[in-house]
């Protein structure tokens, strides 16, 4: 599998419970190489923006009102196999079902805060990473 990228958002949930070097440890210590990385803060409107794909869901609005609640990390990652070795360090959107050792089983509280965000698809991971990046931020 040729090196690829994915990219990640640390939650408010673990911005706020002090977990971000521990997060930015696990990654680096699983290879993943950061090629950018932003500390800032969604506002509502572009939360909305981001997750435009779950619109329809009934948990809409609680997911921006929580994303656009406080800072939050966000970045692009690269390593062979990137986007399915990074949902596997994290682990299942709920950490209840989370695997022992994955980041959401160790810093998450519930489906709602759930520590992390992690692309879903190599199409999605590129139009999220262009999302908060331009190519001059990409190293
Ligand atoms: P994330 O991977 O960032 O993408 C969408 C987020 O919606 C997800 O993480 C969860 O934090 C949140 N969410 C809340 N309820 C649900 C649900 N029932 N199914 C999937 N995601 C949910």
């Amino acid at each position: 599998m040729a090196t690829n990228r994915t990219f990640t958002m640390i939650k408010p949930d673990a911005v706020a419970n002090g977990h971000i070097g521990a997060i930015l440890n696990d990654i680096i210590a699983s290879g993943f190489r950061i090629v950018a990385m932003k500390y800032t803060k969604l506002s509502p409107e572009k939360a909305g923006e981001f997750y435009a794909v779950h619109k329809e869901r009934g948990f809409y609005g609680d997911l921006v009102s929580f994303m656009s609640s406080g800072p939050i990390v966000a970045a692009i990652l690269e390593k062979t196999n990137a986007v399915e070795d990074f949902r596997a360090l994290i682990g299942a959107t709920n950490p209840a079902d989370a695997a022992e050792g994955t980041i959401r089983q160790k810093y998450a509280k519930s489906i709602d805060a759930n520590a992390v965000h992690g692309s879903d698809s190599d199409e999605n991971a590129e139009i999220e990473g262009n999302f908060y990046f331009t190519a001059f931020d990409k190293f």
